[in-house]
């Protein structure tokens, strides 16, 4: 059966990775790209992912461009993460019920570059989520910058606590604030407005510190 995903080779996509860690459902946002049928992931050392992909084999990409579950599965300690209520599972491995689709892998290789670990991964079977196969949504800058509010805010949040990372920082701030400005310009539902406004609370925190 053709599925209802489509993922191109060559383009860098973002999803939400799950696996198990300690018996919970982990989830955490990272960017993915497919070469010649390969998933490569880039994951910073210092990340709790890196080492919980160091130790899973097969995982799981939840296909989704909900700003919502980004905001979770960025900021668990600050939002608790992703209720239980929005988690399912499929062969064992938890999966996000709202995503458009899942990617079932499995782990090829391994490499340490510099900062980052590269994992490389097989894909074992995509699956769709029937759910959405009637509810394809326009494009939305809303919910597109809400998602670059989200990327930039993590970054703020692992940088500010590194030592002479001042002009980083700015940099970072500039694209968190461009992107705060389109979406305070398309987005004008209450749950979305709430959630630039938590966004830029949090980046504040982060930034008197
Ligand atoms: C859309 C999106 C894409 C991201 N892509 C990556 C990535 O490719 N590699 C990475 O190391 N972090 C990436 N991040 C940041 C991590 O998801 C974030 O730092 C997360 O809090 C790490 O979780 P952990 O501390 O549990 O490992 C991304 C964040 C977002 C919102």
């Amino acid at each position: 059966m053709v599925g209802f995903l489509k993922i191109r080779e060559n383009i860098w996509y973002e999803a939400i990775i799950s696996a198990m860690a300690d018996e919970k459902p982990y989830f955490t946002p990272l960017g993915f790209r497919v070469v010649n049928n390969v998933v490569k992931l880039r994951v910073y050392s210092s990340a709790k992912t890196s080492s919980l992909l160091a130790m899973n084999s097969e995982v799981v990409l939840n296909i989704t461009d909900d700003p919502f579950l980004y905001f979770l599965s960025t900021f668990k300690e600050e939002t608790g993460g992703i209720p239980k209520e929005e988690v399912g599972f499929i062969e064992g491995l938890p999966v996000l019920l709202k995503a458009y689709g899942y990617v079932i892998m499995r782990k090829k290789k391994v490499s340490q570059q510099e900062r980052v670990v590269l994992f490389e991964y097989d894909i074992e079977k995509i699956i769709d989520n029937p759910s959405f196969y009637t509810s394809i949504e326009p494009y939305s800058r809303c919910r597109t910058f809400l998602i670059e509010m989200i990327i930039y805010a993590s970054k703020i949040r692992d940088v500010s606590i590194l030592p002479g990372t001042g002009d980083l920082l700015n940099s970072f701030k500039k694209s968190f604030d461009y992107s705060y400005e389109i979406v305070a310009k398309t987005c004008m539902g209450q749950a979305e407005i709430w959630l630039a406004n938590r966004l830029k609370e949090m980046v504040s925190d982060w930034l008197r510190k």
